[in-house]
């Protein structure tokens, strides 16, 4: 596996390529990355991967500073994929100078769910994500659906630009117990750990009451987080929405059998942990 820096040393490397599958992250890899990289290559040859813990998609209060870094083990996690280009730019090989001009979602799908707790949040994804792109060009691209608005806007900025990029989505990598492995869940104490199932039980708890026919969607949600603040949780949200653009279903929708997905996120301690179940 060759590690890259540069922009330029990277297009050097990749040129001629046509079917590069391409798997960004920003490092602490887990099994639910590797998952990606497993799906990356049925989709593409060669994978490159990047690591690069991107500034500009953290709020001034969130976890920049403490995100774990973790390159050598990443390395060798990678180099057990059959990586071929590992791209790990620093933030002067990305941003010799100042982003300037930023790719902003439309507010529908941008400033709600997630974009309503992190402002700016999607912006930061976008900007990072087309700019990779461009660096890598790639054929496919693959993002997991444990970020499943990351993923829904990704694919409509894909869309929207005629990016020569076909983005592929990943099933949600869990723990036996269920939770949904995340780079953050190294932040939950023993006891948080624990509890962390929690979550996911709510959402298939959620998803089971509207499967046997449950309408009051609005219903659903506020006793799901009421339960979730009962064992100690701060739940953002926990949403049912049409799983085309996001947005909450109408009542018609819901009798014409619309396909949904809950969505959510919620504060167990200081850590916050997000998750989704499609319907
Ligand atoms: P990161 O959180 O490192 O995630 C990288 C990719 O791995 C994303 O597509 C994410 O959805 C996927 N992923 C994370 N946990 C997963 C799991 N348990 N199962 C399946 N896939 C999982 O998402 C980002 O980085 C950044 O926003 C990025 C797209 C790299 C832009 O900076």
């Amino acid at each position: 596996m060759k590690i890259i820096s540069s922009i330029e040393e990277l297009r050097d490397q990749l040129r001629g390529q046509l079917r590069t599958a391409f798997v960004p992250t920003m490092g602490n890899l887990h099994e639910g990355h590797l998952s990606l990289m497993r799906l990356a290559k049925k989709h593409g040859d060669p994978i490159v991967a990047s690591i690069f813990v991107n500034r500009l998609q953290f709020g001034p209060n969130e976890d920049f500073d403490k995100y774990p870094r973790t390159f050598a083990a990443d390395v060798e996690k990678l180099e057990k994929e059959g990586v071929y280009v590992l791209f790990a730019p620093t933030e002067k090989d990305l941003y010799p100078e100042p982003q300037e001009f930023r790719v902003r979602p439309p507010d529908d799908l941008g400033n709600t769910l997630e974009g309503e707790f992190r402002p700016g949040f999607f912006t930061g994804v976008t900007t990072v994500v087309l700019k990779l792109f461009s660096c890598v060009q790639p054929r496919v691209a693959v993002f997991g659906k444990k970020d499943y608005q990351q993923l829904m806007i990704v694919r409509n900025m894909a869309k929207q630009f005629a990016l020569p990029t076909e983005i592929i989505a990943a099933e949600t990598w869990r723990a036996d117990d269920g939770l949904a492995l995340s780079s953050r869940n190294m932040y939950l104490s023993t006891e948080e750990r624990a509890e962390a199932p929690a979550l996911f039980k709510t959402l298939n708890q959620v998803a089971d009451e509207v499967r046997a026919g449950h309408l009051d969607i609005f219903e659903l949600e506020k006793q799901a987080m009421a339960q979730l603040r009962g064992r100690g949780w701060l739940p953002d949200y926990i949403s049912i929405r049409k799983r085309c653009d996001l947005q909450a279903p109408a009542a018609g929708d819901l009798a014409q059998g619309e396909k949904l997905v809950v969505l959510a996120a919620a504060k167990l301690g200081g850590t916050r942990l997000i998750d989704n179940l499609e319907i």
